[in-house]
């Protein structure tokens, strides 16, 4: 651990639980003073999780290449009829919801950071006959490479908290949408967030701080993967995204707070619908994921 770190807290904890983006066993963690080497470290952590996901039940391959969508019954009912319309897909992943957007007519042009992921996302591309456009690029560096308009943004589900700046992110957003082009964003909740791996405790701030520094075994999609990575995040309040975007000119248009998880992502969830997962020591009493659609 280098000069620039402070260690708050140190804790062990080993459960059995696939997290989105916040690890799934998270060895020790604290707070870094300084976030200057961020995206090399997020970087490393998210292309060795590729060929682990690639291979796991949560993101079912098989089932994908079948035919089913990998979007959730919250940005489905939210997106409408999308044939025809150019979407741009922020922090894509391997590609399964770039592919899911392109499946239902959209023109898609999907961006992440990671090479591994966006090799991957190529080979899926092909083999599933999509004609999405994967381009390799941090979301803050995208206007120097893409040089575009579209009807729609949409980025979900574990997203902003790799992402230290939201006013830059917020700009990014506004820059590729066309104008009344729509940003449409699905997130895990800050509250959350601010909750230990079991969701027992509350350990983060629920105001962005400070980096949180992690360092984690296995990955959310596989709790028994063989990797340990360090991981560099952010939590970002609902004002702090919110506000973000309105500075930008856009005009909120939804917004939604849903007091479950439509992945089986956490501890000891009780499903109790389709797509609908509540911790059961918490039942329905925290909100779990929120979205929000902004127009320009
Ligand atoms: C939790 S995943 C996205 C979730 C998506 N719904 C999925 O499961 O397919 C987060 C993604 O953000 C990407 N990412 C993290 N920081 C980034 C950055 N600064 N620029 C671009 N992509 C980034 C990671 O590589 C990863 O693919």
């Amino acid at each position: 651990m280098s000069d620039d770190v402070a260690l708050t807290h140190n804790h062990e904890c080993f459960d059995e639980t696939p997290f989105f983006g916040r690890a799934f066993r998270v060895l020790s963690s604290y707070i870094r003073n300084m976030d200057n080497n961020y995206l090399q470290v997020n970087k490393e952590l998210w292309n060795n999780k590729v060929p682990h996901h690639l291979s796991s039940d949560f993101y079912d391959m098989p089932a994908f290449l079948a035919g089913k969508t990998s979007l959730r019954h919250i940005e489905l009912g939210l997106l409408g009829d999308i044939t025809g319309k150019r979407i741009l897909h922020l922090q894509c992943h391997f590609g399964q919801d770039s592919i899911s957007l392109a499946r239902m007519g959209a023109i898609v042009t999907a961006i992440d950071f990671s090479e591994k992921a966006i090799e991957a996302a190529c080979e899926l591309n092909t083999q599933t006959g999509q004609n999405v456009h994967f381009i390799c690029s941090d979301v803050y560096a995208l206007p120097e490479v893409l040089k575009d308009e579209f009807d729609m943004v949409f980025t979900s589900y574990g997203t902003i908290g790799w992402l230290p700046d939201l006013d830059k992110w917020a700009g990014v957003v506004k820059q590729f949408l066309k104008q009344g082009g729509q940003f449409f964003f699905i997130e895990f909740h800050p509250v959350v967030w601010m909750l230990d791996n079991d969701l027992q405790e509350i350990t983060y701030r629920y105001f962005k701080d400070e980096p949180i520094v992690e360092i984690t075994e296995g990955t959310y999609a596989d709790p028994n993967a063989e990797l340990k990575d360090e991981s560099i995040s952010w939590n970002h309040g609902m004002a702090e995204v919110i506000s973000s975007l309105l500075n930008q000119n856009l005009t909120l248009t939804h917004i939604q707070e849903y007091d479950y998880s439509p992945y089986a992502c956490f501890p000891d969830v009780m499903e109790e619908g389709s797509e609908i997962y509540r911790p059961k020591h918490l039942g329905n009493k925290i909100p779990m994921t929120y979205s929000l659609i902004f127009r320009l």
